[in-house]
């Protein structure tokens, strides 16, 4: 049996969680492998019941987890109040360090049916199929931080320590053995001196796998190459803020944000989510994308369960959805399908392969 912690947590999480755990179930059905779904509160769910983005509770239900699935964070009552005390995100960046949550892994790749989707010209974004391995829990997101009493200054530090860098680092370094065997680290060690730790320990590290072809850029560099060349690029490392930006800028060659699922592992638990966040104009409506959901879902089995076969039929079948057209809005402004609607369909499919 494999105990998940599910965590739907806001806005658009709670629907397509249910067409992710309803695939789930099937292959529950078909294998001899049970899952145990834990649900817990988090986000701005939390903070209405509990007062906290990350209550206790929650956090026992993870550590206790084979692994998290989780749905989106966020709330716009929150967003534009500088003020306030406790934020929904808070959550989210409290979840990565308690749970040690330290490499998001975000791929990015391109469906051939959903070229047009993208606003890039077909031809540049064609063929992509290249990986993000963002460092999560260090960097200005969690260094010293602070705004004077008179509110006229304010400071965030950036900081980062050799094993945080050495542990993500060996991660995507296995990672381009697997695949086309080239990394390349994105930093700004023309300026910052975290940077240039980073250069220094990774261009130790790659002695170790020579197999593997590092190259380094820039970051403002990087911005651009990622929607001028992304077909150059295979493995991409790095730290926490320049892996959130550039992994926004690169969901928009796969057309939809809708598609990208994504994993943050950590040493023992390892939780999985969609980038897409809560959406919440859609919430409530049954029109957002379930495929982000379903395919971290994917994922989860793959790299949490050792379940690849399953994994695959459940990539298999979203890709199916995509060719025939089961969609949703975000993807087919013409002829589209609810979040239900597409999951059933994905639901039918992924039940026809057993
Ligand atoms: C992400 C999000 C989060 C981040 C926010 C919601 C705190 O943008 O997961 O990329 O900045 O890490
Ligand atoms: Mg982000």
């Amino acid at each position: 049996m494999k105990k998940i912690a599910v965590l739907e947590g806001d806005g658009i999480g709670p629907e397509v969680m249910q067409e992710a755990l309803k695939i789930l179930d099937i292959i529950s059905d078909k294998t001899n492998i049970k899952f145990h779904y834990d649900k817990g509160l988090v986000g701005a769910a939390a903070i209405d019941a509990e007062g906290h983005p990350f209550p206790d509770s929650t956090k026992k239900n993870c550590k206790n987890s084979d692994a998290i699935l989780f749905g989106a964070i966020g709330d716009p009552k929150y967003d534009n109040n500088p003020k306030a005390k406790i934020r929904p995100e808070d959550g989210l960046l409290e979840m990565r360090k308690f749970l040690g949550l330290y490499a998001n892994v975000r791929p990015v790749k391109t469906y051939e049916s959903l070229i047009e989707a993208s606003p890039l010209k077909k031809d540049i974004i064609s063929g992509t199929d290249f990986v993000v391995y963002r460092e999560l829990t260090g960097g200005i997101y969690f260094g010293n931080k602070a705004i004077s009493n008179d509110r006229k200054s304010a400071f965030d530090t950036c900081s980062y320590t050799s094993k945080e860098i050495e542990r993500i680092s060996h991660l995507a370094f296995k990672e381009a053995r697997k695949r086309k065997k080239q990394l390349t680290l994105v930093d700004k060690a023309n300026v910052l001196d975290t940077s240039r730790l980073w250069r220094e320990i990774v261009q130790e590290i790659s002695k170790k796998y020579i197999d593997v072809k590092v190259s380094y850029l820039f970051v403002d560099n990087a911005a651009m190459k990622i929607i001028t060349n992304p077909k150059d690029f295979d493995v991409i490392l790095t730290e926490n803020m320049f892996g959130d930006i550039i992994t926004d800028e690169a969901s928009v060659i796969t057309g939809s944000l809708g598609m990208l699922p994504s994993a943050s592992v950590g040493d023992k638990v390892s939780l999985f989510e969609p980038i897409h966040g809560s959406y919440p104009e859609a919430a409530g409506k049954n029109i957002a994308n379930p495929m982000a959901m379903i395919l971290s879902s994917a994922l989860m089995l793959d790299l949490s369960f050792n379940m690849k076969k399953e994994s695959e039929i459940i990539i298999k079948s979203v890709e199916e959805a995509l060719n025939n057209g089961f969609v949703t809005q975000d993807i087919n402004q013409k002829t589209y399908y609810s979040t239900k609607e597409v999951g059933n369909w994905i639901y039918e499919r992924v039940r026809g392969y057993f």
